[in-house]
């Protein structure tokens, strides 16, 4: 009924690694992705029948209903939002941690000690203490989610955790740059800050939090009565991948007796490469980091990881331990540090991916990534037809298809607003806008580890060709009125 025999899973196993290998050989030539026809939506939309059904028989519809259909951040022409492909060794490690099947709220078994080991991994490279407080975490939005509760209940006047807001008497003021993830105004919202309570700060001419704005708005703030309490900067935002002065901050922070935080959801791990480096300089100083292996480290989705400097404040802010969970003191359980109690096995897809690819390894991939950003910015630059819109530090570039120097903006934004379902739909590169300074912009974030130069190539050629469609389908919709 529902258990297999060893040899049914031997068997099926080998059937399930078999179809991912032929879709990884068959991937760089496939179309990064296709629509998923009207009948296929409906018949994996249905319920499951009353009945069992064959094991085998399952895996091949997979196989025929989902595997073909993918997101396509497998494909080396995959470019859009932040997704990378999945480290192969990462997937095995998702099935042999499902083997496994532990909950890793905490306690003495292997499990701990491996999420442990990468922990301490992660806060080495941003220079953080041994003894800091670290959590895996679904992905980046829950990752700066857990250290913003801890600074609430640390920056609280009252007990937050007894008394809530209700405690409070003068406002919290959160303030991020107008270019700060979506998911901090999530978390100012969730935690009861209330969005009109996050200020986002202009940006400078690099989409960097500008630091005289950022002081103006403290004082502003403090004059009104606010109680300003936390920036939340950027290292590698998701539009451009600016990252924030973070000295600057550090330093403002400590004058203004805030908690320091930083989102390196996209772009933390950009620390690794020699030519990016140096924009880093100040994150050690924060109180708190939020990064995501699922993004810039390729482990398969989900992956994320929060850290916070004081890790007796961040146990302070989550630990409940009931008494049927007080027979297990050996090592502070992970359910102390964050908001799960079952906790799933995330860290061995890490730790195998880690120990296979090497420090030096991450260096030089992620610095990679880097230099394809470069190169797709240079030939952006040499074409006339093609406009750089943002470029830098890390690997997303921003650039508009202009065809003829005399279009206007808004013809310009309308064109390449209409263009990239074109290039979307044609399988040859899958890349997604956004929105820069009020112009439509098409974004491409390069965090993956199969794309080449001649990628690059089909994505620009793709653009274009997508372009003169949308220009001549323009041309015939308006010699038909
Ligand atoms: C800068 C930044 N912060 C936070 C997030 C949210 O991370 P996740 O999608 O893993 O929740 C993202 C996602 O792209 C991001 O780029």
């Amino acid at each position: 009924m529902i258990d297999l025999t060893p040899d049914e899973f031997r068997r099926l196993g080998y059937l399930a690694v078999d179809l991912i290998a032929e879709r990884m050989a068959a991937q760089p030539d496939l179309p990064v992705r296709q629509p998923v026809p009207a009948d296929l939506r409906d018949r994996l939309m249905s319920p499951p029948g009353a009945t069992t059904a064959d094991p085998e028989a399952l895996i091949r519809r997979v196989a025929e209903e989902v595997l073909p259909y993918p997101m396509g951040n497998g494909s080396p022409r995959f470019m859009a939002w932040v997704n990378s492909p999945p480290a192969p060794l990462g997937i095995l490690g998702d099935l042999l941690a499902s083997a496994v099947n532990p909950s890793v709220a905490g306690g003495d078994h292997a499990a701990t000690y491996v999420e442990h080991g990468v922990l301490h991994w992660i806060k080495s490279i941003f220079g953080y203490p041994a003894d800091a407080g670290a959590i895996l975490t679904s992905g980046g939005s829950v990752a700066n989610l857990i250290p913003l509760a801890v600074m609430r209940h640390c920056k609280a006047a009252d007990d937050m955790r007894k008394r809530g807001f209700n405690g409070e008497d003068f406002p919290m003021v959160i303030y991020t740059s107008t270019q700060g993830h979506s998911c901090i105004q999530k978390a100012a919202e969730l935690l009861g800050f209330g969005s009109a309570y996050l200020r986002k700060i202009p940006v400078d001419s690099d989409q960097r939090m500008s630091l005289d704005a950022l002081r103006d708005a403290v004082e502003d703030d403090r004059a009104a009565g606010l109680r300003p309490v936390c920036v939340a900067a950027s290292a590698g935002t998701v539009n451009t991948g600016a990252v924030d002065p973070l000295h600057a901050i550090a330093d403002l922070c400590a004058a203004y007796d805030m908690w320091f935080h930083v989102d390196g959801a996209y772009g933390g791990f950009g620390i690794l490469a020699p030519s990016a480096r140096a924009h880093y300089a100040g994150i050690e100083r924060a109180d708190s980091i939020a990064v995501d292996p699922h993004k810039w480290l390729y482990v398969p989705v989900e992956c994320g990881c929060a850290l916070v400097r004081d890790a007796a404040a961040m146990r302070e802010t989550f630990s409940l331990i009931p008494p049927y969970l007080r027979d297990d003191r050996a090592l502070p359980w992970f359910s102390e540090f964050g908001i799960q109690q079952t906790r799933g096995f995330k860290a061995l897809k890490l730790w195998l991916t880690l120990q296979q690819v090497g420090t030096d390894g991450y260096s030089r991939l992620i610095e990679n990534d880097i230099a394809l950003a470069g190169l797709l910015q240079d030939k952006i630059l040499a074409s006339d037809d093609l406009e750089l819109a943002a470029a830098g530090p890390l690997s997303v570039t921003c650039f508009r298809y202009r065809p003829n120097s005399e279009m206007e903006d808004g013809e310009i934004d309308a064109l390449n607003r209409a263009l990239l379902p074109r290039v979307q739909e044609s399988g040859e590169a899958f890349v997604t806008g956004t929105e820069l300074d009020g112009r439509a912009v098409i974004r491409a974030c390069i965090v993956n580890f199969r794309t080449q130069e001649a990628h690059l190539d089909r994505l620009l050629a793709a653009v274009r060709r997508a372009g003169e469609e949308t220009l001549r389908a323009d041309g015939n919709s308006r010699n038909r009125l």
